[in-house]
């Protein structure tokens, strides 16, 4: 192995997780012979075969599924070490990784703003993703906290609520339903309805309350984004179920109302979370006690629109 270098394991790792040399190439930003490349290299250091191909599926070999094992454990070493020497830098330098279910992109960002400025010499990746995908991204530990709103009870993590999550049902503004008071649940069921991908947690939480009354929704689009749902709503394509925060940038000439209908607002939180044991760097712990000190009244402050009032119609 003397010849291999890290970043042909960066790149072999990639395809590995991947079953697939696109989607490495994808994340990498790299062509895909570029990546074919890295890995026949490494597998010249190696001496073996590290992929087989069979039909159109890519397979690790036994000497390939050695060599994952060795680049997970390189790299989370790696990655120690660097949270090791933030830690002796202080706050002053360091990454911190978050992965945040898609309704919270709405608010962390707001967040960060205010702990970006008071420590400048912190990079921040953020992974915005549905639930399904950040439980994926827990599992693999790749990052350093995690923001949803249905934690999961099958996995060992520490949870903490940080901020209310109501959802609510939104129509557009000319709707026929807007005016009225507590519309009956079995009225919105009779609605043209526009839903979250399979995956999402609001999807889940919807699904959930309809289930719970017996009454089937009358769903005529899937969408993965609720920004994609909200342009629906104001295109007159449907009604929806979203989080109150996807309206906070909303201002007073908002296509979008919310209806006022009984069981709802779904009350939810938003809970910070990270697999319990996992030793927090100085920069993710800083950011943690931030958002549970002090991330509602920012949230409040720098929303256009007072979300929760929204909700209270
Ligand atoms: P979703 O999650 O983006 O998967 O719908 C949002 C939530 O659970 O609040």
């Amino acid at each position: 192995m003397k010849n291999a270098t890290l970043h042909q394991l960066k790149v072999f790792e990639a395809v590995a997780r991947h079953s697939s040399f696109t989607r490495a190439a994808e994340e990498l930003f790299l062509t895909q012979p570029t990546v074919s490349m890295q890995v026949k290299q490494l597998s010249k250091a190696v001496g073996m075969p590290l992929f087989e191909q069979v039909g159109k599926r890519l397979y690790l070999t036994e000497a390939g599924k050695r060599l994952y094992a060795t680049c997970q454990d390189v790299f989370e070493r790696l990655s120690q070490f660097e949270i090791s020497i933030a830690d002796l830098k202080g706050l002053k330098q360091g990454s911190l990784r978050l992965s945040v279910v898609t309704t919270a992109k709405y608010v962390i960002p707001r967040l960060l703003g205010p702990f970006c400025q008071r420590y400048p010499g912190i990079d921040v990746s953020l992974t915005v993703t549905n639930h399904e995908y950040l439980l994926d991204n827990l599992g693999e530990n790749r990052d350093d906290l995690y923001i949803l709103s249905q934690p999961p009870d099958d996995m060992d993590v520490s949870i903490h609520p940080f901020l209310e999550n109501p959802l609510v049902v939104i129509a557009w503004r000319n709707h026929p339903l807007v005016n009225e008071k507590q519309i009956p649940l079995k009225r919105i069921a009779e609605e043209p309805f526009i839903m979250r991908e399979p995956g999402s947690g609001t999807r889940h939480a919807v699904q959930q309350l309809f289930d719970d009354h017996g009454l089937d929704l009358q769903v005529k689009l899937d969408l993965g984004s609720n920004e994609a749902i909200k342009q629906a709503i104001a295109g007159g394509l449907g009604i929806s179920v979203l989080s109150v925060h996807t309206l906070a940038l909303e201002g007073t000439n908002s296509q979008l109302a919310v209806l006022d209908v009984e069981s709802f607002p779904i009350q939810r939180y938003w809970y910070v979370i990270y697999p319990s044991g996992k030793q927090l760097s100085l920069i993710a712990q800083t950011f943690f006690d931030y958002l549970l000190t002090e991330g509602k009244e920012v949230a409040e402050q720098t929303a256009l629109i007072n979300p929760t009032e929204f909700s209270s119609h």
